[in-house]
């Protein structure tokens, strides 16, 4: 953990006085966006409160129906798909809403200011086996006029051009990390309080590390490139750890140090994972940490998304990690070597 008084806050700060006193650095912020951030916050912690209950109510399983992607939808994802849209609908900041569990734009507020892009609930594989999960979302500033209709390029930018981003952990404690551009922070869910409190003060990805996360049960699947690149891993005695919950995984990794990788397999050529809910906001925290995110040959940030639900393959990590893991496959630089 990183020294708390570079941000002149003390660990304990609750949430709602950090954004408070963040919003406050910035001579004409309006709090539209601090308010987005605390309905994300809320949002945060009625999931929590379902997910906690998993295993209690009959809240667990599959709901019986498939998302836009043909996966099977579990309870939970449905239900925390509808928490988050009602916590951003009641806060009336929010134009609309791209999430993973609904083929379509979710209109909310024509005089919103901000898109979010979300994946309600992250690792659903993982719910029923009381293993971490999480959330995850991105906030972008419309571009069309308020009170206009919501435009595909209000919905499709860059990652490049994200304000905000950030995600909850339901783990051994409940997190929420987020960056708005400003470097990264960490707040941890006290339970008594039912507040987030500031645990991980401007969070740093270390360079390097020993850990590389990839479902290597696809090997069959990947490309030689990539087997080499796994090969190096085992040869300079790194070690394995895959949770399947990509919000787990990453936060591991940028706590100690390490690579995650969702390469695209000869099955999935794209990747499995999004780019505008999962590989985007990721990756633009990583960078404010310090790290680095690609899809093995591009910054994912610059891929300009052309679909809501589009896919991308992710190298996400440590500096000197991702770099490494490029020098296997990225074409352009085999090209030049
Ligand atoms: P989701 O539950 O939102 O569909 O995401 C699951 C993702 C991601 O969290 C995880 O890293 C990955 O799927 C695991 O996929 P594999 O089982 O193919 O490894
Ligand atoms: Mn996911
Ligand atoms: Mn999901």
């Amino acid at each position: 953990m990183n020294n708390p008084s570079n941000l002149g806050l003390p660990i304990g700060t609750t949430l709602d006085r950090f954004i408070k006193k963040k919003q406050d650095e910035f001579e004409y912020a309006t709090g539209e966006l601090s308010q987005l951030l605390r309905d994300i916050g809320l949002a945060g912690k009625i999931i929590n409160r379902e997910v906690n209950k998993s295993g209690l109510l009959d809240i667990g399983g599959a709901y019986g129906s498939k998302n836009v992607q043909g996966e099977d939808q579990q309870k939970l994802d449905v239900i925390a798909n509808i928490r988050f849209t009602r916590a951003l609908h009641n806060g009336g900041q929010v134009c609309a809403i791209v999430s993973e569990e609904d083929e379509e734009v979710i209109k909310l507020n024509t005089n919103g200011k901000y898109v979010v892009c979300m994946d309600p609930l992250d690792g659903s594989s993982n719910i029923d086996v009381n293993v971490s999960i999480g959330t995850i979302f991105s906030v972008y500033r419309r571009l069309s006029p308020l009170g206009a209709e919501v435009t595909q390029e209000d919905l499709l930018q860059p990652g490049t051009e994200q304000v905000a981003a950030g995600y909850i952990l339901y783990g051994s404690s409940t997190m929420l990390v987020y960056t708005t551009g400003h470097g990264v922070n960490g707040f941890t869910l006290e339970p008594s309080l039912g507040e987030f409190v500031l645990s991980h003060a401007n969070m740093t990805y270390p360079t390097d590390g020993k850990i590389y996360s990839i479902n290597e049960g696809s090997w069959n699947e990947f490309d030689q490139e990539l087997r080499d690149y796994i090969t190096w891993c085992k040869d300079n005695n790194l070690t394995a750890r895959y949770i399947g919950s990509l919000v787990a995984d990453f936060h591991r990794n940028m706590l100690k140090g390490g690579i995650y990788i969702y390469p695209s397999t000869t099955k999935v050529p794209e990747g499995k994972l999004r780019l505008l809910y999962e590989c985007n906001s990721l990756a633009f925290i990583a960078e404010q940490a310090g790290g680095v995110a690609t899809d093995g040959q591009q910054r994912v940030l610059e891929i300009q998304p052309k679909a809501f639900h589009q896919r991308s393959p992710l190298y996400i990590g440590s500096k000197n990690m991702v770099k490494k893991a490029s020098e296997f496959v990225a074409k352009e630089s085999k090209e030049m070597s």
